[in-house]
């Protein structure tokens, strides 16, 4: 199952190689409290044992697969800042695999003087029991092959929303019949903060520190509304409308997604030919976007057979459509790609496009993947935690004519995830089911939004915002997904002093960001220095910029699909 919900997690995970999970965690008996053993060269590794449910811990319990970063200082040393756990999204991205490729990263850009600290939350990963629906990598990857329409608009008529639906309802029910740990009820986000709460206790700390991006969001407000006095920090970004997504009516998500399209037309059109390889000599954005739809209709019509010597594809108009939408996550690195690929596309050659979303082959047998859990948890928990959708197939379609309103891509967001919903039967009575809201938290939450984040708006920010008076919204004016989709070095300064020291921009804030669409990014200078109480130096500069752009790179290649 597909449904390119959050941080595309349930897409399957292109590998990279250069940073990732090396570790065999069978090697680690499961304990209850944090015994580290070393790891990943750099990191520790311990395996927590937690109950399925905390209430009756008689149901079972879960091994969960927590990663450590250290500090550069020693816990006892005066400029030691304590452990910051970090979640990216999905829900079912792996904690562990992202943060073998960005804690680096994150130390360089945001603070090493920090634990940098994340787990593979239940189900998923490194953490056991693992969750497969198929039960087999084989019988997984010949339903997802066979099976899924990309896109609800795949024709004319509403087959493929027919489609799905049917789809859903077998998957659900294959997921509740072969339940064979019973773990699927026990996956939902409220018990996934109370593990949050128990590894930070057993780090010896009463209160959280956390950073979550994307689904991550969810995962913080839910904590935040359990637990409001457990919070020492909290930031959120690229945030989730949380009462939208306990009612499985994620409408508003596909709010600002057109903007983040439009971002490509404008910016394509401002580089120019020399800088954006869809543009023609003085296009305007109107012009580049008439073609891209012309294009995407020609394809509709007639798709593009790719063959080359690494493997084949068709690409057809859905395929086309989704890796647009995609491209809409990452603009700064993925524009030029996508317009490339575009160009070379409306030539009637689909080479380009092809190397952008080519996947190693399936291999029998090939039974290390993680991304199976990571799809099978994005189902588990984004149904499991809402309300239960009851609707009819024709409320179904009538919800998804009504937000098919709000984007040209709301498709790929909205209306999929109730209608999949809809074949989800397994739930736990006694879940958090929201709202999310706290009327004091014991330290206000830092909100970052983007102003065109095409799948977590601002506008879905606000309404989780106002769930917690005395947070604040920090806005960064840019395109793309959660702040990392660009190196603002202001953004990277609240994060940094937010998370150091507690302080809080001026409600209203917006930070502008260092790079340009469609530039040569590769070169920037002075400025952050200060902000990340750093000695002022271009090279230093140039070193977080080459962080943060190594870290959206990597954090796409666990999460992503595309090699955008
Ligand atoms: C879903 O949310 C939108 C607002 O984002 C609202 O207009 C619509 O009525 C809701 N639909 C259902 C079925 O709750
Ligand atoms: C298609 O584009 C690729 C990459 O630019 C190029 O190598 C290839 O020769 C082109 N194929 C045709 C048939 O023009
Ligand atoms: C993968 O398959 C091999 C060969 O069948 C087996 O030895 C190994 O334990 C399996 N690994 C996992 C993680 O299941
Ligand atoms: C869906 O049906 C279940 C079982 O009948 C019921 O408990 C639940 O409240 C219904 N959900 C909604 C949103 O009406
Ligand atoms: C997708 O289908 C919906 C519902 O039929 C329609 O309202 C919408 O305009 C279509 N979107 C595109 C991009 O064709
Ligand atoms: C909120 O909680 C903090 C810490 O627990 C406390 O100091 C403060 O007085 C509370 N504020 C309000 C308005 O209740
Ligand atoms: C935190 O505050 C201290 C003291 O005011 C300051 O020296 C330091 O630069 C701040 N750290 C960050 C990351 O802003
Ligand atoms: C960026 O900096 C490198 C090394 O200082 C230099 O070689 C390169 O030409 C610069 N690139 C641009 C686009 O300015
Ligand atoms: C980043 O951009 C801001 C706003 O344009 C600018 O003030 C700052 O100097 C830039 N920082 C760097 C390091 O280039």
């Amino acid at each position: 199952m597909r449904p390119y919900v959050l941080l595309a997690a349930a897409l399957a995970a292109a590998r990279d190689v250069s940073a990732q999970n090396t570790f065999d965690w069978s090697k680690l008996e499961p304990s209850t409290s944090l015994d580290w053993a070393p790891c990943n060269s750099g990191f520790q590794c311990a395996r927590l044992s937690v109950p399925f449910d905390y209430a009756a811990p008689s149901a079972g319990s879960a091994a969960i697969a927590v990663i450590r970063f250290p500090a550069k200082v020693a816990p006892s040393d005066p400029a030691y800042l304590g452990p910051v756990l970090f979640n990216p999204g999905g829900p079912g991205g792996s904690g562990v695999q992202t943060l073998v490729g960005v804690a680096p990263l994150f130390a360089n850009a945001i603070g090493e003087n920090f634990d940098w600290v994340s787990f593979d939350p239940r189900g998923v990963g490194f953490t056991t029991p693992t969750v497969s629906i198929f039960g087999s990598a084989t019988e997984t990857a010949l339903w997802n092959a066979g099976a899924w329409p990309v896109s609800l608009n795949a024709s004319s008529d509403s087959t493929a929303l027919t489609r799905i639906w049917g789809l859903a309802q077998i998957e659900g029910q294959v997921a509740a019949q072969r339940d064979s740990t019973g773990i699927l009820k026990y996956l939902t986000t409220d018990n996934v903060a109370r593990d949050m709460l128990s590894i930070t206790q057993k780090m010896g700390f009463d209160k959280l520190k956390y950073y979550g991006i994307s689904y991550g969001s969810v995962l913080g407000a839910t904590f935040a509304a359990l637990f409001p006095d457990k919070i020492d920090r909290m930031v959120i970004d690229g945030v989730v409308d949380v009462d939208a997504w306990f009612q499985a009516n994620l409408t508003i998500l596909s709010t600002s997604t057109d903007a983040a399209f439009n971002a490509f037309s404008a910016g394509c059109a401002a580089a120019g030919p020399s800088g954006c390889a869809f543009a023609r000599s003085s296009s305007t954005a109107e012009q580049i976007s008439d073609r891209i739809t012309a294009l995407t209709n020609a394809i509709r019509k007639q798709p593009v057979p790719v063959v080359t010597s690494m493997g084949y594809l068709l690409i057809d108009y859905s395929l086309l459509r989704s890796i647009i939408f995609e491209a809409l996550y990452s603009p700064y690195d993925s524009f030029p790609l996508l317009a490339d690929a575009l160009a070379d596309l409306e030539k009637g050659n689909g080479t380009t496009l092809y190397t952008l979303v080519a996947q190693p082959l399936y291999q029998c047998g090939d039974n290390t993947s993680v991304a199976d859990s990571e799809a099978d948890v994005e189902f588990a928990v984004s149904c499991g935690d809402a309300v239960e959708v009851n609707d009819t197939l024709d409320e179904l379609e009538a919800f998804y004519a009504t937000a098919a309103r709000v984007s040209q891509f709301s498709e790929f967001l909205i209306g999929r995830t109730r209608v999949v919903c809809s074949g989800w039967k397994v739930y736990r009575e006694d879940r958090f089911k929201g709202p999310a809201k706290a009327a004091n938290t014991s330290w206000p939450i830092l909100f970052i939004a983007n102003t065109a984040d095409p799948v977590t708006p601002k506008a879905g920010a606000l309404n989780t915002l106002a769930n917690f008076p005395g947070s604040v919204l920090l806005t960064q004016d840019s395109p793309g997904h959660t702040s990392l989709a660009a190196t603002s070095f202001c953004t990277l300064g609240y994060l940094a002093g937010y998370l150091a020291n507690g302080s809080l921009p001026q409600p209203g804030t917006t930070c502008a960001v260092n790079e340009t669409l469609f530039a040569d990014n590769s070169n920037t200078t002075s400025g952050i220095a200060t902000k990340l109480g750093r000695r002022a130096s271009d090279s230093e500069t140039e070193d977080v910029r080459q962080s943060m752009k190594s870290a959206r790179q990597r954090l796409r290649r666990v999460l992503g699909r595309t090699k955008f």
